[in-house]
């Protein structure tokens, strides 16, 4: 049983604003399988941010390490990107697939190998956690090009990442996990008061800690950071709020609820979304939702059959 924590000294790594109990930065920093991402995924992460960045320079980055060079050349050379003739050169396939897909996949591999390298007493809920993901992740870049909401990959990327905080909150409380997360996916409006009121804390703050210690961009700390409550950030509201009504839709899938009968107006991110300028009206078309989650349910199975 995790002790109540009540004014628990507060510290922080980088960055100030980003506040942890002590008893919980503690257990994360001793745990061994828990590695900040490798400095060469972060660059070239935040490389594929920046609109002006060059192929040769990114191609030069991804090439330094051979993991990334052999999982973009097998997702370039997969069923879902080659039109036949295989490639065997780095830089074809990163034209082939784009910078941001290549962004995404670094990015994805190297949440999955954090996420492979962690100890859990059950494997289920690695594997539930990595599903929810990307569940999110899809559903966010089918619904970002459906408002043209404006992003282009980061979307998918926050997707992957907004719940890296329970992860790392399974790996570190192998015992007690699920005594404040109880992994039901019914998120409802005091979800994060439950899980501070046990652990003095949030999966949002131990993700943010996480991801700020990383050095991932800011868009994606914030989303990690707010994902549950979109208003308390102005910076990167909308995207924090696209993945918000993304999450919202894959929870209700994750608890094998029926995709036709979801309801776009039991979400209440949708208004949220609105208010930074996206009109959520194509949403409320009826069907639009249960083809949204059916699309996300495809490819998660997938991305499941390719393993
Ligand atoms: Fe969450
Ligand atoms: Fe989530």
């Amino acid at each position: 049983m995790i002790a109540p924590v009540g004014t628990a000294e507060a510290t922080s790594e980088k960055n100030a604003d980003v506040f942890l109990p002590e008893h919980v930065r503690s257990r994360l920093l001793q745990n061994q399988s828990i590695q900040m991402l490798p400095w060469l995924a972060v660059k070239a992460v935040k490389m594929a941010e920046d609109p002006d960045c060059s192929m040769n320079e990114f191609t030069a980055i991804v090439e330094r390490d051979v993991s990334l060079v052999s999982g973009i050349l097998s997702l370039a050379n997969s069923v879902f990107y080659s039109s036949g003739k295989p490639l065997a050169n780095v830089r074809q396939a990163v034209i082939r697939l784009g910078v941001r897909t290549c962004r995404n996949l670094i990015l994805s591999s190297c949440i999955t190998s954090l996420m492979s390298r962690m100890s859990m007493k059950q494997e289920w809920i690695r594997e539930t956690l990595a599903r929810h993901g990307f569940f999110t992740a899809v559903l966010a870049q089918n619904l970002n090009r459906a408002l043209s909401a404006g992003f282009d990959g980061e979307e998918f990327t926050a997707g992957l990442v907004h719940d890296i905080g329970r992860t790392l909150l399974a790996s570190c409380y192998v015992d007690e996990f699920l005594e404040f997360d109880s992994m039901e996916f019914t998120e409802d409006a005091d979800y994060l008061d439950r899980e501070a009121s046990i652990l003095g804390t949030t999966h949002a703050h131990v993700g943010a800690w996480y991801a700020t210690n990383s050095g991932l961009p800011e868009s994606l700390i914030a989303v990690v950071r707010y994902h549950h409550r979109p208003t308390d950030t102005e910076a990167n509201r909308r995207l924090v709020a696209l993945i918000a009504v993304a999450d919202h839709m894959a929870n209700y899938a994750q608890r094998f609820e029926n995709a036709n009968d979801y309801d776009f107006s039991s979400n209440p991110y949708v208004s949220i979304l609105e208010e930074t300028g996206v009109n959520c009206a194509p949403l409320m078309e009826p069907g639009v939702a249960a083809q949204h989650l059916e699309l996300a349910e495809d490819a998660v199975a997938k991305m499941s059959s390719l393993k």
